[in-house]
């Protein structure tokens, strides 16, 4: 049996709502970009980048890129490996690294570092969750949706040992 049970956290409403309000203000300020470049890290940020990149009209292009920092667990080990690099240029280019969530800011960190070697236009980080609790490094998102305690959270793309990834509505664990 689960030493643990899920506790709805934010309504899919809710995040629906935000998705809109971070598009918008992305639409807006980016109104003029013909190079728009998402980059989802995955695995986490695909439902959120799903919706994002809908809810903008603007001409914009898609990658993704793969990395591991947590191996079944809570807590990050600390070491960020790359699994996957996209598969497109970033010379000249404006770039959103989109995120699920923000939690020490390792992730981040190390890709916007890796992203800023390439050359784009801009890097923007857009994250829809962040817990600035929790920062181990100085890092912030340009667009985020909402800033939480330290609670482990899931679905909504996020997971727990691979699981709940395909919730509509956000949970925190509490361990019992
Ligand atoms: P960071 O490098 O510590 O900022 O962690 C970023 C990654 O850790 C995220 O992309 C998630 O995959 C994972 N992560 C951090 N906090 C949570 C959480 O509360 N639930 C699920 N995954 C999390």
């Amino acid at each position: 049996m689960a030493d643990y049970v899920l506790e709805k956290f934010i309504d899919k409403k809710d995040i629906k709502s935000k998705i809109k309000d971070i598009a918008e203000k992305i639409s807006f300020d980016y109104k003029n970009s013909e190079r728009l470049l998402f980059v989802g890290v995955l695995k986490g940020a695909w439902i959120f980048l799903a919706d994002v990149v809908r809810a903008i009209e603007l001409p914009l292009e898609i990658s993704f890129i793969a990395v591991s920092s947590y191996r079944n667990k809570t807590e990050t080990n600390g070491v960020v490996r790359l699994l996957w690099d996209i598969d497109v240029p970033l010379a000249g280019r404006d770039v959103f690294l989109v995120e699920d969530i923000i939690d020490t800011g390792l992730t981040l960190k190390h890709l916007k570092e890796l992203f800023t070697i390439r050359k784009p236009k801009s890097i923007n980080l857009c994250c829809l969750l962040d817990k600035p609790s929790r920062r181990l490094v100085d890092i912030e998102a340009n667009y985020k949706g909402f800033t939480i305690p330290d609670h482990f959270v899931v679905g909504y793309g996020l997971d727990y040992a691979g699981r709940y990834r395909n919730l509509q509505d956000i949970y925190k664990i509490v361990f019992k």
